[in-house]
């Protein structure tokens, strides 16, 4: 082998997390729509929600998020603002630049990521290959969500499951072998099922039918159980194409660190991939679904309570509408969150 300059890894350096103070039980949610308690607990392993009070949009929680992530960092000169979202501020442009303004960052290069749940996986996907290319030494990849936004609150099955918050890490360029160092990102998607989770209303295929917008076209739609099924054979097939690369087998991993789409959902890949709940995070029955900011969310939570400890093996993998999904691991570097 030839022995050129060495490509840089991307090395996770901080993480941090933001909920909305404001909390919806599912009583609160029973009370005006037909559904129950019991039937959420069950359905979906979610006893409460966090929301977006009025006045306070996607780029809000980004903020918050991100200053967190960057603090636990060090606060390193960034270079690059990754914002995964599928509730941007506006339509256009990208809500990322405003984010990196609101945080100080400067004229750094910043855009969104639009892939649904699997947002943040395609953007720590995407700055590793920026630092690996070289384009950037520190990378801020933030997903946020106001999902309560595109949820028509007549529609029981995603008022119970979809909420709001923010999760955000730094990456910097470092080497494979260090602890933090993410291994083979693998994303995947495939578009002849964008009909199942999707916005049907607002774009161009919209503008130039010439028929006038559909009623309730802004709100996102769901097939849940083809949905359902699909989350689990592609998370598995991406877990273990990661795994894999990785040259690590199921065993090896201290915690599988999921999407938190639904409790089935993650018990259903715990047993494909044969994880145990005891070795998967989770914080989805106070969080809810929310999407992009899931994964980042439970590295948060987990690292600042503990669960998380330096040194444990982490499998990510995350899948959303598109539909798209993608799948990483890392060791858990000497990190903690930042306030
Ligand atoms: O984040 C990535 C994308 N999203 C996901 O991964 C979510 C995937 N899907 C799911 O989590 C589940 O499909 C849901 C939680 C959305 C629904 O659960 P399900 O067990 O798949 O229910 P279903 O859609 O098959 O519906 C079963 C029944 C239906 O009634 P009938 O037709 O059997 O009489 C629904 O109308 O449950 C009913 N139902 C509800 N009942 C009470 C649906 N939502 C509710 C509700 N409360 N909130």
């Amino acid at each position: 082998m030839t022995g050129g300059p060495a490509v840089p890894a991307a090395v996770l350096a901080g993480v941090g997390g933001y909920l909305p103070p404001d909390v919806v039980t599912n009583d609160d949610l029973s009370a005006r729509l037909d559904t129950s308690d019991a039937w959420i607990r069950s359905r979906t392993g979610i006893a409460e929600r966090h929301v977006a009070p009025r006045g306070t949009a996607t780029s809000d929680l980004a903020v918050a998020a991100g200053r967190q992530a960057l603090r636990s960092a060090g606060s390193p000169a960034i270079d690059a603002v990754l914002l995964a979202t599928m509730t941007p501020d506006h339509p256009s442009p990208a809500t990322a630049p405003e984010v990196a303004t609101r945080l100080g960052l400067g004229n750094v290069a910043a855009f969104d990521i639009t892939a649904m749940c699997a947002g943040f996986v395609y953007g720590l996907g995407v700055a590793a290959g920026l630092i690996a290319g070289r384009a950037a030494e520190h990378v801020l990849v933030i997903g946020a969500e106001v999902l309560t936004t595109v949820v028509d609150p007549s529609d029981r099955a995603l008022a119970v499951l979809l909420a709001d918050g923010a999760g955000a890490v730094v990456l910097r360029a470092g080497t494979p072998d260090e602890p933090g160092a993410l291994g083979r990102v693998v994303l995947g998607s495939d578009g002849t099922r964008g009909e199942l989770l999707r916005i049907a209303g607002g774009g161009s295929r919209e503008r130039q039918s010439g028929r006038p917008p559909a009623p309730g076209g802004e709100y996102l739609r769901m097939q849940g159980r083809e949905i359902f099924r699909q989350a689990v054979e592609r998370m598995t097939e991406s877990s273990r194409s990661a795994l894999e690369a990785a040259d690590w087998k199921s065993g090896d991993v201290d915690h599988l660190v999921a999407h938190q789409a639904n409790a089935r959902i993650l018990a259903a890949l715990g047993a494909e991939l044969d994880i145990p709940a005891e070795r998967q995070l989770t914080n989805i029955a106070h969080t809810g679904n929310t999407s992009a900011a899931s994964v980042p969310l439970v590295l948060a939570e987990a690292g600042a309570d503990g669960r998380l400890r330096p040194g444990d093996r982490l499998l990510l993998t995350a899948f959303g509408g598109g539909l798209t999904w993608g799948a990483t691991t890392l060791v858990w570097p000497d990190v903690r969150p930042g306030r």
